[in-house]
């Protein structure tokens, strides 16, 4: 029978009478981002071959002929020389299709119980695997960056808020320890998502399995998996772990987005609490005084981005029938591009965080100005036998009575402040300090200076285990 087949370049051509048409190449085509993969591409079919070899499917000669052949190609795509070509469609086939000019029929024999539905699911795994890890060594950089600032500024004082006012006065050092809390919690779940994404999807083959007498277990122990994945048909449709990590890095870039919009207010001169290095910022081109702070507001930005990439992927699996749907080659680049904002955020961010300088006044001045010492003076009420509302009513008069002078609490006289209520004695001048107030918060978790201190050695502690 006359091979009416369009061309050999398809893997596929077999089957068709005519030529993809190149609208539908170019829209089909993922070669021009999922190349990214080929490292991992490779290294998911060495350890394939070396299983098809081991059960006797692949005989000696071909496996080193594939082994060479990849070397080289390896080699091809480090020094850019490989010629990446849309018409073999996405990174397996341009591999494949170079493997075979190379080698010839042990290119062909690759393939054999593989199909890319679960190779692709592997070379995915693989690379979030790696990527994973290098996200992981970021965030403890940047947890380190916090705590040489938090140790700094165990004893600085700023104002706490609640609504964006004045609430009561902080530890600067604890004020960042926060942000530490929330990366420990984010690098947890980045390490719970690597156990689910660290299995093997190979041998599901198409959805259903393979005919061949294949070694799953081994080719997972080779690529350093911790398993395999137990069901085919899942195997090759889940992308759940695409879903878990971008929700993490989500959640990250949403931590660092608030974190931006603090130092994006505290570096404003109505502020003026810290400052960011030059390095960080930018000027403006027609207010000469101006120094605007790019980075914490791309960050705040970006954070849109990539919680935009979580619903994009949740919205490709939702409602697809089992098992691969070519759907899923969609899953790549808000992937990709999620890893990629949120290293290059992290990166940034550790270094901008070491740059940073504190207006220790300035804080000071904020705290004294607000009455945040106002609970203190109803918690000493309380404690000398006031029920709490009344004390709350009492210290809300006064609070009242030394706005209309412009003044503290604390620079109230004690006759002044009997006059709100016959409890306060001379004592309580102590407790009216931004320092009384702070020392008084000693337990753990508490703003006390003694407190963040410990709570800074726990958190070395925990980076070093
Ligand atoms: N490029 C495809 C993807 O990214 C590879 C799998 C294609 N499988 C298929 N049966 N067409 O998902």
């Amino acid at each position: 029978m006359q091979d009416k087949s369009p061309s050999a370049a398809q893997a596929w051509s077999g089957r068709f009478n005519e030529p993809v048409s190149d609208l539908v190449k170019r829209y089909t085509a993922s070669i021009h981002f999922d190349r990214r993969l080929a490292e991992f591409d490779i290294q998911g079919s060495l350890a394939h071959a070396d299983m098809l070899h081991a059960v006797g499917i692949l005989k000696i000669d071909d496996l080193s002929s594939i082994r060479k052949g990849m070397q080289q190609i390896q080699e091809e795509i480090r020094s850019g020389q490989f010629g990446w070509s849309i018409d073999a469609e996405d990174v397996h086939l341009n591999i494949e299709k170079r493997l075979t000019e190379l080698v010839g029929d042990a290119g062909k024999r690759l393939h054999t119980a593989r199909s890319r539905n679960d190779q692709v699911a592997t070379d995915i795994r693989l690379w979030l695997r790696s990527e994973i890890d290098a996200l992981s060594a970021l965030i403890r950089n940047l947890q380190i960056a916090l705590l040489d600032l938090a140790e700094q500024h165990s004893d600085t004082v700023m104002p706490g808020f609640t609504h964006l006012q004045v609430a009561q006065p902080i530890s600067f050092g604890h004020h960042l320890m926060a942000y530490f809390e929330m990366l420990k919690r984010d690098s947890e779940r980045l390490s719970d998502c690597r156990k689910r994404a660290n299995r093997l999807p190979l041998g599901a083959a198409a959805l259903a399995g393979t005919s061949y007498p294949i070694d799953r277990e081994m080719v997972a122990r080779e690529l350093g998996f911790d398993g395999v994945c137990e069901n085919s048909l899942d195997a090759v449709s889940d992308r759940d772990f695409a879903i878990e990590f971008t929700a993490g890095a989500a959640l990250i870039m949403t931590h660092l987005s608030r974190l931006s919009e603090e130092l994006i207010l505290w570096m404003s001169p109505c502020f003026g609490f810290i400052d960011i290095a030059d390095r960080f910022c930018t000027g403006s081109s027609i207010m000469p005084q101006k120094k605007n702070p790019d980075v914490p507001e791309l960050v705040r930005g970006k954070t849109g981005r990539v919680n935009g990439h979580l619903v994009a992927l949740l919205t490709l699996m939702k409602s697809q029938p089992l098992a691969y749907n070519k759907d899923n080659q969609e899953d790549k680049e808000p992937l990709f591009d999620t890893a990629d904002t949120l290293n290059a955020t992290l990166r940034i961010y550790a270094e901008m965080i070491s740059g940073i300088t504190v207006n220790k006044d300035a804080m000071r001045q904020a705290a004294f100005q607000g009455y945040a010492t106002a609970t203190d003076l109803a918690d000493y009420l309380v404690k000398k036998g006031l029920p709490f509302r009344d004390a709350h009513e009492a210290v809300a008069r006064a609070v009242r009575y030394a706005e209309s002078r412009k003044c503290d609490l604390s620079e109230l006289t004690l006759a002044q402040l009997c006059e709100f209520s016959p409890l306060i004695a001379n004592d309580i001048f102590d407790v009216l300090t931004l320092e009384g107030s702070l020392n008084s918060r000693n337990h753990t978790g508490g703003t006390a200076p003694e407190q963040v201190r410990k709570a800074i050695q726990r958190a070395r502690k925990s980076l070093s285990a």
